[in-house]
């Protein structure tokens, strides 16, 4: 079995005093190790959440590791296009700095739904409500630069479950065809990953690097829509640890290196990959960068077409 990638102990120590990050869904699983160590480096870390309680029970837990954390709990529902403005100002009124953008949240495997703005849930939350956050955030990160944007994909956007990463133009929500949850999941992964890729792209020379990234496959609270959480998380963990499932402190490894290591300038738009699942055998050990083996992750045009459909579709 290929072997975790841990980011280098000195990017790892380096003091962040003075920076501020946003990581968003930071209240749960990866988003909570990467939100932590950040607090831990010295950052000013804002957590952006729908939930605020559980935002408010994280940062209880980071100040009992770490007294002088500087925690921000924000509320942030990226399934709603009006709660993502309304962070935004409320963010804006506080921080005229921003050094890193993490978009975090996600969810999987979802049942048939829509969010409040009648996207399909699964690439109305992953995709679309970052897209619109990180390009009403974009004067803030520019400003700020040098600065980075992590946006967190998955290795199935390559194959969820067999199903193939692509992006339906023609329906992109799920309402001629029949729905499938692993077909949305990896059609939003892919999404995150041309999106960073086209970032990447409109962002040379400005000093902002923006790059996706697969996390691994990590013991957390994603999987609730697949199995219950205390089944993976107690019954069958012996079983997916030695299968390859790794801990929320290992899936934050690649997110932190892709924020912080200085090499990561020379790789805008790059896809950086814990080990994780892929169709070529030689992926599978992942790769910081990583080239995907996806054929759609690398249609230069897929990518320019997603960029204006996801500004319209918005309200940009
Ligand atoms: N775990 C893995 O094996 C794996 C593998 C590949 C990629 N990833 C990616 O890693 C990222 C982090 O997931 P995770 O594994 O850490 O799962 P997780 O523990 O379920 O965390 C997901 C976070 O996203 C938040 N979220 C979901 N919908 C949201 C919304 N509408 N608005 C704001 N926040 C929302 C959740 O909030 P609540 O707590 O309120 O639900 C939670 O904080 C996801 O993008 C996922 O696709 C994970």
């Amino acid at each position: 079995m290929p072997k975790t990638l841990f980011c280098p102990s000195h990017i790892l120590e380096t003091h962040l005093f003075g920076k501020t990050y946003i990581v968003t869904g930071g209240n749960s699983g990866i988003g909570y190790a990467t939100a932590e160590h950040l607090a831990k480096q010295g950052a000013n870390v804002v957590i952006a959440c729908r939930r605020i309680a559980e935002g408010e029970k994280a940062k209880t837990l980071i100040l009992k590791l770490n007294p002088s954390a500087k925690i921000e709990i924000m509320k942030l529902d990226l399934a709603d296009l009006k709660s993502i403005r309304n962070f935004v100002n409320v963010f804006l009124a506080k921080h005229n700095e921003l050094h890193g953008l993490v978009n975090n949240a996600g969810v999987m495997y979802t049942p048939q739904s829509k969010t409040k703005d009648g996207f399909e849930t699964q690439f109305g939350t992953n995709h679309l409500g970052h897209y619109l956050l990180t390009e009403l955030l974009l004067p803030t990160l520019k400003q700020s630069a040098p600065s980075r944007i992590v946006i967190l994909s998955s290795c199935f956007h390559d194959k969820a479950q067999g199903r193939e990463g692509k992006i339906d133009f023609e329906d992109i929500n799920f309402e001629k065809r029949k729905y499938d949850g692993w077909e949305a999941y990896a059609q939003s992964k892919l999404a995150n990953l041309l999106y960073a890729k086209h970032l990447g792209k409109r962002l040379t020379a400005s000093g902002v690097t923006a790059v996706s990234v697969h996390p691994g496959w990590v013991r957390t609270n994603l999987i609730r829509g697949f199995m219950p959480v205390w089944i993976q998380n107690i019954m069958l963990k012996p079983i997916l640890k030695l299968a390859g499932m790794i801990e929320p402190w290992e899936g934050a490894q690649t997110t932190l290196y892709s924020l912080l290591a200085p090499d990561v300038e020379k790789h805008n738009g790059a896809y950086f990959s814990q080990k994780g699942i892929y169709r070529a055998k030689e992926a599978t050990k992942g790769g910081w960068p990583l080239h995907s083996p996806n054929p759609n992750a690398h249609d230069e045009v897929v990518a320019e077409r997603l960029d204006q459909i996801s500004r319209t579709l918005v309200g940009l």
